[in-house]
């Protein structure tokens, strides 16, 4: 696993391949993925012998395709881009029309690879990226099986990438994980979530495991509860129609909080293979206690953003009134939860987790609350009540790590105040621009799945939110809208953790300072 090799100075470069693209004319080619194929091909990481293949049913020839490419690459490249570098990827860009749904266009893509293979050297290992809608990966997999293009040999590889979502409950992730085995080894599939291509995250297990003394510290006997915000300010904007169908639950818990969860609980890995790692993840998911219909009463919350105002002055309207969402709409712009688990390690520690659309801030942390001293020694001072030590890792912006914890305040008397220890990625490595793509397409290049999802462990994922969805689903909610855009969200997620004598932290996003 390349782990915090955003800079690869160490890494060899991935074996000879083309990537293709399916729903190539889509946002996510031209925004993600070509440049993440720039970065690492900045950092020398593609082999010589590497071509992409664009596929849709937009009419493109090659170099219409690769025009349309160049027009956006130094925008979401930014300061970085260089001439040459885009030149020798450009040249290794190829399009093809494709009616995905079609038998006889896959025997045509046959006949293009073994061209490719020809022109390029690419040897026959084929990665193939679905950028396209769920509902298709079946389909387009069996026409991929019918031709051939899923067996691999001994001398070359074929792998598919898949976004999500995979699946909009337990039952659909089965089906679909089942379609995909139809035609692939579950080695062969690749699931992103781009939560474990983020530095931060995967820092969580450097942070855990390769310092002595953070793990004597990690567990129910030093640490009161962890909370788990992932706040978004911006809203539906144009995916109305898709958010309708799945709601904060659905987009954003069985996926990248339970990510976030997962590297935060999980006991250390024997050693950072895909297998021992992903095991680890999935204790931790099977420790979590599913909640009954009556806990979720009262351990999950849902809310929907009205028409508000965000901290910038911008008013901005109700979800209602997006585009391509119901006027009437139930579905959830925000989600919280309460989770607790059944091992050792954490048992009795809450997990409170929360996301949602149109809230105060853009800004994704981890808070570990540690207890408090079990004792005020500073009697008779004025010394009245200790605040309680914090471990925060911000996650995104501003990336870094925070201690809050009492110091004394200079003077004659004993007075404690909270002060912050605080360290900012930027200030000791700089500001290294990616999209978060690129670990993970270099990982699925060398064959290395550590950080992509196992088929058990998305459906381990939809079992832990399942009873919710199905208590939710059975009592539609009565209140939405119930909380103003560029809120904190509804008041009921305050007395989640305020029912338990706890507050959410409240979260002041601190201001990189630069080098
Ligand atoms: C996506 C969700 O998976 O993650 C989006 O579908 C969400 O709704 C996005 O905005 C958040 O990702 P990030 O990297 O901006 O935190």
């Amino acid at each position: 696993m390349s782990l915090m090799q955003t800079d690869f100075t160490e890494a060899s470069s991935a074996p000879p391949n083309v990537m293709i693209i399916f729903g190539a004319g889509g946002d996510l080619t031209a925004r993600k993925l070509i440049p993440a194929l720039f970065h690492l091909s900045n950092a020398r990481l593609l082999p010589e012998s590497f071509a992409v293949l664009g596929l849709d049913r937009l009419d493109f020839d090659d170099d219409g395709f690769r025009d349309r490419m160049a027009e956006q690459i130094k925008a979401h490249v930014g300061e970085v881009f260089d001439q040459a570098i885009w030149d020798w990827l450009l040249a290794r860009i190829h399009y093809m029309k494709i009616d995905m749904l079609s038998g006889p266009d896959y025997e045509l893509l046959c006949e293009r690879l073994s061209r490719i293979d020809a022109e390029r050297g690419t040897e026959g290992n084929y990665l193939f990226y679905m950028a396209i809608p769920p509902s298709l990966f079946g389909k387009v997999t069996d026409h991929l099986g019918e031709v051939g293009l899923l067996h691999e040999t001994e001398d070359d590889w074929r792998r598919v990438i898949i976004e999500k979502p995979f699946g909009r409950d337990l039952d659909s992730a089965i089906a679909l994980n089942n379609e995909l085995h139809r035609n692939m080894d579950e080695d062969q599939i690749y699931r992103i979530d781009h939560y474990l291509g983020k530095e931060t995250v995967q820092n969580i297990m450097v942070f855990r495991f390769a310092n002595g003394f953070i793990e004597p510290l990690w567990n129910r006997q030093h640490i009161d509860h962890v909370q788990i915000t992932v706040a978004e300010s911006v809203g539906v904007e144009h995916r109305g129609a898709y958010y309708e169908e799945a709601g904060a639950m659905r987009d954003m818990i069985p996926n990248h909080l339970l990510v976030l969860l997962g590297f935060v609980a999980m006991e250390p890995p024997n050693s950072f293979e895909a297998t021992a790692l992903r095991d680890e993840v999935n204790k931790v998911l099977d420790a979590i206690q599913p909640l009954t219909p009556e806990q979720v009463l009262t351990c999950a919350v849902r809310g929907q953003y009205g028409a508000g105002s965000m901290p910038n002055g911008e008013q901005v309207q109700a979800y209602r009134s997006s585009q391509g969402v119901d006027p009437n709409s139930h579905t959830e712009t925000f989600a919280a939860l309460k989770l607790g688990m059944d091992n050792w390690r954490w048992a009795g520690v809450p997990f409170y987790l929360r996301t949602g659309k149109r809230l105060t801030a853009q800004y994704t942390e981890i808070a570990i609350q540690f207890k408090r001293a079990p004792t005020i020694m500073f009697k008779d001072t004025e010394v009245e009540e200790l605040e309680p030590d914090m471990l925060v890792l911000r996650i995104q912006p501003n990336e870094g790590i925070q201690m809050s914890f009492g110091a004394k305040v200079p003077g004659p008397t004993m007075k404690i105040g909270a002060v912050n220890m605080d360290f900012c990625y930027e200030d000791y490595f700089g500001n290294k621009p990616a999209t978060g793509y690129e670990t993970l397409i270099y990982d699925c290049m060398k064959g290395d799945a550590t950080l992509y999802k196992h088929a058990d462990t998305v459906e381990k994922g939809w079992e832990i939110v399942q009873s919710v969805l199905d208590v939710w689903n059975a009592l539609p909610p009565r209140e939405f809208p119930n909380y103003a855009a560029g809120t904190w969200g509804p008041p009921a997620a305050g007395d989640l953790t305020k029912n338990d004598g706890r507050l959410w932290r409240r979260i002041e996003i601190p201001k990189a300072r630069g080098r």
